[in-house]
């Protein structure tokens, strides 16, 4: 792009988003590449309908979407966290300055509905930079770990019994995730119950009969790895070899299932999953996406 061109540019007009603009937004995530979010018809309209995300316009068309998404209340007292889960630049504008735009426009109206502030977790450098220059920091890192030595996973210790989780532990498995991960990372009731619902691979591991943490796994689609969505111990039980128990019983399910290999994500910061993975036998890929936050 010619940079005469951005010097005759046409500044956006910005304006929160509704319904009456999807066929803008359509348009504008059909043409351009500078985008993140592989969000579903259905997605993009609830993003519309819930009146958060701004979007910009030069003259009739579309230029820039910031599609917000608000997570469920979490933790005491309660913080509210708000997912950039939509993001679409006209790639012939300056992406800064419309980023800049949509970004300005979003912190007084969550403020007002007393949000604690917005999230991004991307692998891409212009994202990242046009973030960090809207006042975004990174907070931390999400980590790929794989493991494809199946085979070779050691029995170990057997602290607790293991059963097969399913529906009826919903309400176990969400107070456990409640009280094991903070707040930032605990996400919305729903979507640990859809992956509880969905996994091929859920488990639950008692400790004197009692549940004391909990694992779920997906299996791999061909030639994929399966995958090991979360994994969890109770904090009064953790320390006394639960958590390698289920991801050792992980690992054997996706032998078992004919996966290649168990991959998983962890935040660089987590001290305590990174050992555990490290000390059997996972490995980083090397692949990471950038925590970026801006509280309100
Ligand atoms: C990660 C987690 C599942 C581990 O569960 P756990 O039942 O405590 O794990 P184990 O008792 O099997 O211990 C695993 C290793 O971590 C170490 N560990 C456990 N708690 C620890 C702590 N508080 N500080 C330092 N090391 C700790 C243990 O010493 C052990 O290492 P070792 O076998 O070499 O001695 C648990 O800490 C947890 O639920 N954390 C919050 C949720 C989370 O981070 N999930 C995974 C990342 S997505």
């Amino acid at each position: 792009m010619a940079f005469w061109r951005h010097l005759r540019e046409e500044p956006a007009s910005v304006r929160i988003a509704g319904p009456a603009d999807r066929a803008a937004l359509s348009a504008l995530l059909a043409a351009t590449w500078r985008r993140q979010g592989n969000l579903s018809a259905e997605d993009q309209v609830s993003l519309l309908q819930d009146g958060l995300s701004p979007i910009a316009f030069a003259g009739r068309e579309a230029v820039g979407f910031l599609g917000l998404s608000q997570r469920s209340p979490a933790g005491a007292p309660p913080q509210t966290w708000v997912d950039v889960a939509l993001v679409a630049l006209d790639a012939d504008r300056q992406p800064d300055t419309t980023l800049q735009a949509l970004i300005d426009a979003a912190p007084a109206l969550l403020r007002r509905l007393q949000y604690t502030g917005l999230v991004c977790l991307t692998s891409l450098a212009w994202l990242q930079d046009g973030l960090a220059r809207g006042g975004f920091m990174e907070q931390d890192r999400v980590i790929t770990y794989i493991h494809n030595d199946l085979g070779r996973v050691a029995a170990g210790r057997q602290a607790a019994e293991l059963r097969a989780a399913g529906a009826r532990d919903g309400d176990v498995i969400l107070d456990i995730n409640a009280r094991a991960f903070g707040p930032f990372w605990q996400y919305d009731d729903a979507a640990v119950l859809s992956w509880l619902l969905t996994a091929d691979h859920s488990v639950l591991a008692y400790l004197d009969g009692a549940p004391a943490g909990f694992a779920l796994t997906t299996d791999s689609l061909p030639g994929n790895y399966a995958h090991l969505i979360r994994v969890a111990t109770d904090p009064p039980h953790q320390g006394r070899g639960v958590g390698r128990q289920l991801v050792a019983d992980a690992l054997r399910h996706a032998y078992q299932a004919g996966a290649p290999g168990l991959a998983l994500n962890t935040q660089a910061s987590n001290a305590v999953s990174r050992h555990l993975y490290e000390s059997l036998g996972f490995r980083s890929t090397g692949q990471v996406l950038s925590v970026m936050v801006r509280r309100l």
